[in-house]
């Protein structure tokens, strides 16, 4: 070996002399013959990330470039900078190692898809996949080659602002989701024009924080860990993710990012990773800052010791790796793991072929597929919510006017939602403006916004807003938070309608005309003071660039509302965390145990024996449950069947149903699978979503959904943190959410 690596001249570089001798060797020998000519410093300048966020950053990252000392730069989106510092590190630097360049590519790029938790809401990996390639080829024209998307943290807790970047509280649906997000961001060939490194965040845990606050503790017992927070990143690697970003959390008392037991046993041990983990934004110093550590220099041995291969937007590693080295407390095999890890996603991005980036290679900006692909992700996202008396669609050849009110009906940017560094609002098409378009010209369309914004608590505008709805067949209002009210470091403690909305919805109610609530908001909110006050409720999320046409659309029933929720609506927040996969307890429960705190004036039933697990103001029930969504067929589920009612340990049981649109019009459902394991040697889930299936069904017509369910399919991690699945008895249910009753049993076989 050693001698046919001696016939290649240069083997990492670009050169064409180099290029055909590069096609005999494999990625891992040209990582290796590359790692073998680095100094030290220059392996360490690989594990560093520094920010280039303004215009002159090959002046002022020149030198360090020149010198090998940057391994990656993030937020450049100009592609003449972005190809100038690619030109300064290959032509420049002693071994011609180009950049990895990153970005915050979260749900789209100039034309921006509904926020994850939104997409979450189509329950269609297809579309998902869809934003995500669209994204991935917007942004490569600038020469991002690497976003950190996706972020798949599971989350419990609505008040958490990044719940809004997230794919929602179940980690079957999460799995999916994540791994058709990295399919769609890194393509069928990673090294590809277009295709850009995705990155599996926050590593791990993050979206558990207390109370919602964001970057607080987490604990989570290593079962519950395994069972409900890592699925998705298994996924994520499964699906060939080429990146981690580890999480700025403690995690039951050691941060992620100095987490031995995430990074190198789960990640690297059990999965075989063999990409790399970069920190979060300077997530290595606040080692210390966390208390774990004393100094940037124990922090840089904690993070580089526990796994992290880069160090993001700080100088830990590059101040302080290399005395770590020559003082012998961090190893060599240390560093060149990490360098390689790094080198290893950079010869599988292309980036030694082809370092450079021309937009012409890539389809323009907001090309009309881009456009078409975030009208369709906004159609099925968005979730009905109620509907009573069949109040939508409207119908406009009944009907001659209409009123929009509300602050967010015409907020271009708003409905852009959280994370959207590069989106254009100029590009966005508002509801208001939709509306116009789709039926102006058979309807009078009067508009108030009555709101400064979703806080404002002036009324002022109000009488102007009760006066159009009043001279109008019905009014809609566009209600919900502005995209500053999620997102990183925006959580909130109350999750209600902000400022003065609730109010705005009792005025406009009083006019006694049909009123649909069309809700744009970057998590679930508590909805209790309105829900009764509204005759239909639309929940949008922050539907992106085109949330504006598609909403349009749904309201006139040009089509119909498809999307479930992917997280549990709460009747208030107190009853946080509520989420439809929990455990039964030992006192469950049921709407006879149930006592109201206003039927109880004589005085609560307080036995020794106690009572059932609910609260006395709340219930236990949410106000809509995770996979609800309603549409305008009428959908019928029966005939559930199993195809067997006994299977061995590494067979397949079929478990399938009838679903009937007994409604008037062709229509959308996504069709849910849930199982409970009655009996597990650590409790199991009252419901566990295994499978969902989106399919069109006409008016009248039957289909028959089947799932096939794989004894593996029913693996958890069990009492000693293996994964196992148990025999013994299931419970399945098919459905339309995760309040599904339909039910059928089925057994594992000790031994078949
Ligand atoms: C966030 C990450 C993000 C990074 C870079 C951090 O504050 O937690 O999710 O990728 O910034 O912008």
């Amino acid at each position: 070996m050693a001698a046919f690596f001696g016939l290649i001249v240069n083997p990492y570089m670009t050169s064409s002399i180099a290029a055909p001798a590069n096609a005999r060797l494999t990625t891992e020998q040209r990582v290796q013959a590359l790692l073998a000519k680095m100094t030290l410093a220059e392996k360490i300048g690989q594990m560093s990330q520094l920010n280039a966020s303004d215009g002159h950053a090959p002046d002022y990252l020149g030198d360090d470039l020149r010198a090998g000392r940057i391994g990656s730069v993030l937020n450049v989106v100009d592609v003449d900078v972005v190809n100038e510092l690619q030109r300064i590190a290959v032509e420049e630097s002693r071994l011609g190692i180009p950049l990895m360049v990153g970005r915050d590519v979260i749900h789209g790029f100039k034309t921006v898809m509904p926020i994850p938790l939104g997409q979450a809401a189509t329950w269609n990996p297809d579309i998902v996949e869809a934003n995500a390639r669209a994204a991935a080829l917007e942004a490569a024209t600038t020469g991002v080659n690497w976003t950190f998307a996706p972020m798949i943290d599971i989350s419990r807790d609505a008040r958490w602002g990044r719940i809004a970047e997230s794919l929602g509280e179940d980690a079957f649906l999460a799995s999916e989701l994540a791994a058709a997000m990295v399919r769609g961001y890194q393509g069928e060939d990673l090294s590809a024009k277009g295709s850009i490194a995705a990155c599996a965040k926050h590593f791990a845990g993050y979206g558990a924080s207390e109370s919602g606050r964001d970057y607080a503790t987490t604990n989570i017992p290593e079962n519950e860990l395994r069972n409900v927070y890592l699925p998705p990143f298994k996924s994520a690697v499964d699906a060939g993710v080429v990146t981690l970003m580890a999480s700025f959390s403690d995690l039951d008392g050691v941060p992620a990012t100095a987490n031995e037991f995430l990074m190198r046993q789960v990640l690297r041990e059990e999965w075989q990773f063999d990409g790399f983990v970069v920190s979060d934004w300077n997530s290595v110093r606040q080692l210390s800052v966390h208390g774990l550590t004393a100094n940037d220099r124990d922090a840089a041995f904690e993070a580089a010791t526990a796994g992290v291969d880069m160090e993001m937007a700080g100088d830990a590693y590059i101040s302080h790796l290399e005395a770590l080295v020559s003082e012998g407390r961090v190893d060599i095999e240390t560093i060149d793991t990490a360098a390689a890890n790094i080198l290893r996603a950079k010869f599988r991005l292309g980036l030694f072929e082809h370092p450079y980036t021309d937009p012409a290679d890539l389809p323009p900006i907001a090309s009309k597929e881009a456009l078409q692909t975030a009208k369709n992700a906004a159609l099925q996202s968005v979730v009905m919510l109620k509907n009573d008396h069949d109040t939508l669609p409207l119908n406009a050849e009944t009907m001659s006017s209409i009123a929009l009110i509300g602050p967010l009906a015409d907020a271009p940017y708003e409905q852009l939602g959280t994370w959207i560094f590069d989106g254009d609002p100029e590009l966005s098409v508002t509801p208001m403006h939709a509306i116009h378009s789709l039926v102006g010209h058979e309807l009078d369309v009067r508009y108030v916004r009555a709101m400064k914004n979703s806080r404002s608590r002036a009324s002022e505008a109000f009488d102007e807003a009760v006066e159009i709805a009043s001279d109008s067949d019905v009014a809609v209002l566009f209600l919900g938070e502005e995209s500053i009210l999620s997102g990183e470091a925006h959580s909130r403690a109350d999750i209600s309608l902000p400022g003065d909305q609730a109010e705005l919805v009792r005025r406009i109610r009083a006019t006694g005309k049909p009123v649909i609530a069309v809700i744009l908001a970057g998590r679930p909110l508590t909805l209790t003071n309105i829900v009764d006050q509204v005759d239909a409720i639309l929940f949008a999320w922050h539907p992106g660039t085109m949330g504006g046409p598609a909403i349009a659309d749904l309201l006139f029933g040009v089509e119909s509302p498809s999307g479930k929720l992917p997280a549990t609506f709460p009747r208030m927040v107190g009853q946080i965390p509520i989420y439809y996969n929990q455990k039964n307890t030992g006192k469950p429960p049921t709407p006879d145990t149930v006592v109201h705190i206003d039927d109880i004036d004589a005085h609560a039933p307080q036995l020794s024996t106690g009572m059932t697990a609910f609260h006395l103001d709340a219930g236990y029930t949410p106000l809509f449950p995770f996979g609800h969504g309603l549409s305008y067929a009428s959908f019928e589920y029966g005939d559930i069947r199993v195809s067997v009612e006994e299977i061995g340990l590494g067979e397949t049981v079929t478990i399938s149903a009838e679903l009937t649109n007994s409604g008037d019009v062709a229509a959308e459902e996504v069709v849910q699978l849930y199982v409970r394991d009655l009996v597990g040697n650590v409790t199991r889930p009252v419901r566990e979503l295994k499978g969902f299936r989106r399919v069109r069904v006409e008016p009248g017509q039957t289909v028959r959904v089947e799932f096939d369910l794989h004894t593996d399919d029913l693996a958890f991690y069990g009492r000693n943190m293996t994964l196992m699945t148990e025999p013994g008895e299931f419970h399945a249910w098919i459905g339309g959410s995760s309040d599904a009753e339909l039910r059928t049993e089925f057994r594992i076989a000790a031994s078949k």
